[in-house]
């Protein structure tokens, strides 16, 4: 019986049968929840989906209506929370076409968290296809009002009702697909951070960089504190509490005034993110001396203080880049250069959202068509 860390992959590209919902909402709903775009509020018609099982791999590959899911009480992933995703966008271009963007990234990274958590891994080929399938099912869900997506969440869990602790032998594996407005409705406007030191989100060997449930729930505890005193996100230090690590769902940029952009280096407890990844690239071809580094708080809070450091932004496939104007914890408040979106910043969103939505060329070939 094999294992699930060492599940064969297909290698060949399976297709998911395509069994249309019965019951589809009509033009007119569908258009009115187009016409009020939240994030993750809405969904399409269908859902892709696949189970495995070590007896047979991954099979039942289809794109189905999307309905809620039947889940014995005793499904390991309520109870052990062995369960991982992935966040990805399509974006409606001027010619109609749908494209996404890095999708080879989300896959790769979504094997890794496979690995860490014990489940199957997903085929690459198996992963694009599911996707593909879907979102051509939906087209006519991908929203076309600026700065909007059909958000794909793929994610896999343990569905096997079995209470005792080893890596489930059935697991699921779904995309589903919610048109989203801006992840932060108020655009690309600054938002207040609070520097969590007590609570600590991930250490070295842990699951820090798995795309895994468990990080963002141990999240929301130090989340709340800081909004209880007003604060829109928080930001994470390392175990040791020397150095930055990342938001509750985000990877984080500083900016110096001597051209320097540096951003945590990858520990093993931070989450690799695709944005990041494009960013440091499209950062270093403008002329920025990029730096994947250990970043000291103190060193944070002194360069804000004094104005060496001009910008400090967040990153992530939902909210894209996200200015840091605020930046507070215990002991001190700061204003981050204006408190308003640097230039850096507004040419960072600017230049990577031109490439995704189409308005600029793809040099780099991280486009991908899907419809
Ligand atoms: C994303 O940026 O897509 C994420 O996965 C972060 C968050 C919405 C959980």
């Amino acid at each position: 019986m094999s294992t699930p860390a060492t599940a064969p992959r297909t290698g060949s590209v399976e297709p998911f049968e395509v069994r249309p919902s019965s019951n589809p909402r009509t033009v007119a709903e569908r258009e009115a929840m187009l016409a009020a775009l939240g994030f993750g509020v809405d969904f399409t018609d269908h859902m892709a989906r696949a189970t495995w099982t070590p007896a047979d791999g991954w099979h039942e590959r289809r794109v189905e209506a999307y309905a809620p899911l039947l889940l014995d009480p005793a499904a390991a992933v309520l109870h052990y929370a062995q369960e991982i995703f992935e966040g990805m966008k399509a974006y409606a271009h001027p010619d109609g076409s749908v494209w996404t963007f890095r999708p080879e990234a989300n896959a790769a990274r979504f094997a890794r968290s496979a690995l860490r958590l014990a489940l199957p891994v997903l085929s690459q080929e198996d992963f694009l296809e599911s996707i593909r399938a879907l979102v051509n099912v939906d087209a006519e869900w991908v929203p076309t009002t600026p700065g909007s997506s059909l958000y794909l969440r793929p994610f896999m869990f343990a569905s096997e009702s079995f209470l005792g602790v080893r890596a489930a032998q059935r697991v699921d594996y779904l995309v589903i697909a919610s048109p989203v407005g801006p992840y932060f409705p108020s655009g690309i406007k600054p938002v207040s951070i609070w520097l969590t030191r007590d609570i600590k989100r991930a250490a070295p060997g842990g699951t820090g960089d798995a795309k895994c449930g468990g990080n963002y729930a141990a999240s929301l505890l130090p989340q709340a504190q800081a909004s209880e005193k007003g604060f829109d996100q928080i930001l994470f230090t390392d175990s040791t509490d020397s150095h930055l690590e990342e938001l509750g769902g985000m990877n984080v940029f500083v900016i110096g005034k001597d051209g320097t952009a540096s951003t945590p280096r990858l520990t093993g407890s931070i989450l690799e993110g695709v944005t990041r990844s494009s960013i440091i690239t499209l950062l270093s071809e403008r002329g920025f001396d990029v730096q994947e580094r250990d970043i000291p708080v103190e060193e944070l809070i002194e360069g804000v203080r004094s104005g060496e450091v001009t910008e400090v932004f967040a990153c992530g496939t939902a909210a894209v880049v996200t200015p840091i104007g605020r930046l507070a914890g215990e002991g001190f408040d700061l204003t981050v250069g204006e408190g308003e979106a640097g230039e850096t910043t507004q040419w960072v969103y600017q230049t990577l959202t031109d490439i995704q939505y189409g308005r600029a060329e793809d040099t780099h070939g991280w486009l991908t068509r899907l419809v």
